[in-house]
């Protein structure tokens, strides 16, 4: 049996890193790239440089210490994020990452080596909410994403271009990524499942496609008392309808299409103005790839009819395109019998929402480890995860890596 991680220990580490960005009445903003980022990096590096690691940044700022092996093979890869939504609360990503140092302290505590080394990383910009795509880090570690491409990347609010932002807080590295012999990714898992069903432990089998869209509307600023409905060229109303077309979308297509309208900024932004200029975002995600491609053709076709009928004209930019994906069969089956053999209560489930693992997914066997979220509440300053179940997911997270990377007990 591979020894008992310290629950305590990891509750001190996810308390100590919600401090940095800590938001007054709870929650957190950590938002990728930003000074609270750079300062919960700096204590990330400083954790993992006591912890005895070798740490490493590579081009687009992702970290990872390493734990040496006793060969020379690819490492058994642990990760997550650390950066936040700007609504944040103190696990979502914090606690893959910050398991990973605790079952690294673990190892260290009971002089324990393994084969294959083990690494534990935090990727750049997992959320997506400063700068468009979301797994930028992970996706530019595997090569999915483009490194100039996303380096070039400018904030969604316009403020800051990803490649300077690095610089400016001292995170443009140049270590080379090694392709790893596993990857695994302990979350919690951000929805009403595992609570509703009393389950300790979620076996992720894939996480499903998800597109990003913003659109921008340009009409004509004009009077709002003295301009005729009909001769309007109105922004705003075909915002809207985009908006209700994007919520009829998901109504038609049923489970488990959603579809999401997270930012809709209308200017000038004045009672008695006809709104010149619209942004809006639309995020829709599904388990079926191409029922997915569909959902975008309807939307962005509506889109484009609903602009030329109100006499605006419609630019239409991809933020995000990620295939669905499907984890590693047989490393899907440890977790669960990981579980089991801790008599935890597990079930097979797909994730809504998106990570980092899933970059991994065509590079190396992948899998994810999922606990409970109180009330199924993330991307909101009151989520939280029980103590129980945090340890429980690191203690899964230290039998498995003991596993996969041969440790000698
Ligand atoms: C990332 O958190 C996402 O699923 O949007
Ligand atoms: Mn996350
Ligand atoms: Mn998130």
């Amino acid at each position: 049996m591979t020894p008992a991680i310290s629950p305590a220990r990891l509750m001190r580490r996810l308390t100590a890193l919600g401090e940095i960005g800590a938001l007054e009445g709870g929650g957190v903003c950590r938002l990728a790239l930003g000074d609270a980022d750079k300062a919960g990096r700096d204590w990330l590096v400083a954790e993992m440089e006591r912890l005895g690691l070798a740490v490493f940044v590579d081009a687009i700022g992702n970290i990872w210490g390493l734990r040496a092996g006793r060969g020379q093979g690819a490492p058994v890869m642990v990760g997550s994020h650390i950066d936040t939504v700007a609504t944040g609360g103190l696990y979502d990503g914090a606690l893959g990452v910050l398991a990973g140092l605790e079952l690294i302290e673990t190892l260290n505590e009971n002089g324990i080596d393994t084969e294959a080394p083990v690494a534990v990383a935090a990727f750049t910009n997992e959320e997506g909410a400063r700068f468009a795509p979301d797994m930028m880090g992970s996706g530019v570690y595997c090569g999915a994403l483009g490194r100039d491409e996303m380096l070039a990347v400018t904030a969604t609010d316009g403020a800051g271009v990803v490649g300077a932002e690095l610089d400016r807080i001292g995170y443009r590295g140049s270590a080379a990524p090694v392709v790893p012999a596993a990857y695994l990714e302990l979350h919690i898992e951000q929805g009403p499942v595992l609570e509703r069903e009393g389950l300790r432990i979620g076996a992720v089998t894939g996480v499903q496609g998800i597109h990003w869209t913003e659109f921008t509307v340009h009409g004509q600023t004009n009077h709002a008392g003295t301009t005729p409905m009909a001769l309007r060229r109105d922004a705003g109303q075909v915002a809207m309808r985009i908006a209700r077309e994007a919520d009829a979308i998901a109504a038609a297509f049923g489970p488990p299409q959603v579809a999401t309208v997270g930012v809709f900024e209308l200017s000038p932004g004045l009672v008695n103005v006809v709104p010149e200029t619209a942004r809006l975002t639309v995020d829709l995600r599904n388990t079926d790839g191409n029922r997915l491609n569909e959902a975008t053709r309807r939307l962005t076709g509506f889109a484009e009819t609903a602009a030329a009928q109100a006499g605006c004209t419609l630019s239409t930019r991809p933020l995000a395109r990620f295939a669905p994906v499907g984890f590693d069969a047989a490393l899907v089956g440890k977790v669960e019998a990981a579980a089991r053999a801790r008599q935890m209560s597990v079930r097979r489930m797909p994730s809504g929402a998106g990570h980092d693992a899933q970059m991994f997914a065509p590079l190396c066997p992948t899998a994810m480890i999922f606990v409970p979220s109180e009330k199924g509440l993330s991307h909101n300053v009151k989520e939280h995860s029980d103590e129980a179940d945090c340890a429980a997911g690191a203690q899964m997270l230290l039998d498995l890596v003991c596993d996969l990377a041969g440790a000698r007990i």
